[in-house]
């Protein structure tokens, strides 16, 4: 009994640090350069010094004498994410306007934001949100293809009875969203007439380019954004110009250096990135980035709980156990290799005895299953179906590589 419990544990001690281990392979940075700052990783192309970024618009530093735990910075803009989808989460400052009633003025702060030629601000991922009773404010842009463009909205209301929290329709808050493509932004906040009607509640408005979900609109917004100096926004970044097609013709400044990268261009913009293939994860822009995904060990595969499942490089396969058949993958799986007739019995008998509506569906969808134990797809057989099995199941037993 003891001797079976410690063999237990042990057993699960292994492989939970063979999952620890997997998921943490693969290389983030070039050998011998930083690979976080903080709490935020940098994975190449980013870096912090020579030849660890790959070109100067991926130079970002990290600035540990001034805050703890340390701030990546890229340029003046503070970095809080960078993704190897192409994306990275900056802390933007934000546009104010207030008037101070006693001195008859006021201020203002537009900022602007310029990007090198292989970012751009995501227009999906991100709202232009104005807050004030009083307020109206607009986002002028340039694009690097297409036209300038200037695009707003009002926000208004007369106390703050009107205003409705997680609302941002127009009281109090106003949304719009804006053209893809944009490289240069400066934003412009106003009032009508100096908050005189709104004044003992709200005496300023406030515009931002902001992430979709880090913004839900609060009546308390409209005071305590005034603390409030900068809001995180997503741009998204190409790691080069052109195709795939005209990238790869220059194997030399080509950036997919992973054997198992492939090269795709994102919907907008006019660049290339890289990505792992399927079955493999990692970074694409360093040379062996790209790393086997172990998906037996990160229980992600498809196999059934009965099915065994075997790892191969770039894939894995599902097998099913001694007596049954089938491809051991979730819908079909591994069914007893019994005859049609018996199968009809037992599950017939089963359900009868347990009298549950439930079981008329299960048995209805297992029958034809059993028939040949491969599901109803393959069974159909024709030269579309089973090219259409190629394409929709790439990870299919031995047809990884
Ligand atoms: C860190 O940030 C502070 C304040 O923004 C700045 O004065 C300082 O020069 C920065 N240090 C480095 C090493 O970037
Ligand atoms: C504020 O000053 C402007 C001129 O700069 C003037 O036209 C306006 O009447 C003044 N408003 C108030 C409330 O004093
Ligand atoms: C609002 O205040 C500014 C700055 O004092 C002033 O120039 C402007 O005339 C005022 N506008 C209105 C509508 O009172
Ligand atoms: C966009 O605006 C900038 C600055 O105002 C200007 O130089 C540029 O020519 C404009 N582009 C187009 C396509 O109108
Ligand atoms: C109006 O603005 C002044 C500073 O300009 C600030 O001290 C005051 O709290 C504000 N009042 C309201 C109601 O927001
Ligand atoms: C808006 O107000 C809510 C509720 O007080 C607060 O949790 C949130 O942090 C505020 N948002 C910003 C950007 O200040
Ligand atoms: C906004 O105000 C609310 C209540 O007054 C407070 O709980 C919240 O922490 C404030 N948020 C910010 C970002 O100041
Ligand atoms: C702004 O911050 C200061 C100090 O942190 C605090 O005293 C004040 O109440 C805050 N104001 C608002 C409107 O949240
Ligand atoms: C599991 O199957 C689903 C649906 O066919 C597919 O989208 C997913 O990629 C598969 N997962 C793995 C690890 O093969």
């Amino acid at each position: 009994m003891i001797i079976f419990i410690s063999i237990f544990v042990l057993t699960s001690l292994i492989s939970s640090t063979l999952v620890f281990s997997s998921l943490n392979n693969f290389p983030i940075a070039r050998p011998g350069c930083k690979s976080t700052c903080g709490e935020v990783q940098i994975p190449f192309p980013f870096g912090i010094k020579r030849k660890c970024y790959r070109t100067k618009q991926f130079l970002v530093t990290c600035n540990n004498t001034d805050f703890t735990p340390p701030k990546l910075f890229w340029g003046n803009v503070e970095i809080t994410d960078i993704s190897l989808d192409g994306q990275i989460t900056v802390v933007r400052s934000i546009a104010k306007n207030c008037y101070d009633k006693q001195q008859n003025r006021s201020s203002d702060n537009n900022p602007i934001l310029e990007l090198p030629s292989n970012f751009r601000v995501s227009n999906t991922a991100n709202k232009f949100t104005i807050v004030g009773c009083d307020s109206y404010g607009y986002v002028s842009g340039r694009r690097r293809i297409g036209r300038n463009f200037t695009t707003g909205c009002t926000a208004m209301c007369s106390s703050r009875n009107d205003l409705q929290e997680r609302e941002c329709a127009g009281a109090g808050c106003c949304q719009t969203t804006f053209p893809e493509d944009v490289w240069w932004v400066r934003i412009d906040v106003r009032s009508y007439s100096n908050y005189t009607k709104v004044s003992d509640f709200s005496n300023c408005s406030y515009g931002f380019i902001v992430k979709d979900k880090a913004f839900t609109f609060s009546k308390d917004n409209l005071t305590n954004l005034s603390n409030v100096t900068k809001l995180p926004a997503v741009l998204n970044w190409d790691i080069g110009k052109g195709t795939c097609e005209v990238a790869k013709s220059n194997l030399k400044a080509y950036a997919c250096k992973s054997a198992e990268s492939e090269c795709y261009e994102p919907v907008s913009g006019s660049g290339y990135r890289c990505r792992c293939r399927n079955g493999y994860e990692g970074n694409p822009y360093l040379t062996s980035g790209c790393i086997d995904i172990d998906e037996c060990t990160l229980k992600i595969s498809n196999c059934t709980k009965n099915a065994k499942c075997e790892n191969t490089i770039g894939s894995y396969t599902c097998s099913c156990p001694k007596g049954h058949k089938g491809d051991g993958k979730e819908g079909d799986g591994c069914v007893k290799k019994q005859s049609l007739m018996i199968a009809y019995v037992l599950i017939g008998k089963h359900s009868w005895e347990r009298n549950n509506a439930d079981n008329i569906e299960e048995m209805e969808y297992l029958l034809p299953n059993n028939h040949d134990g491969m599901g109803g797809v393959s069974s159909s057989v024709g030269y579309d179906s089973i090219s259409r099995d190629h394409i929709g199941l790439p990870i299919n037993g031995g047809g990884g590589r």
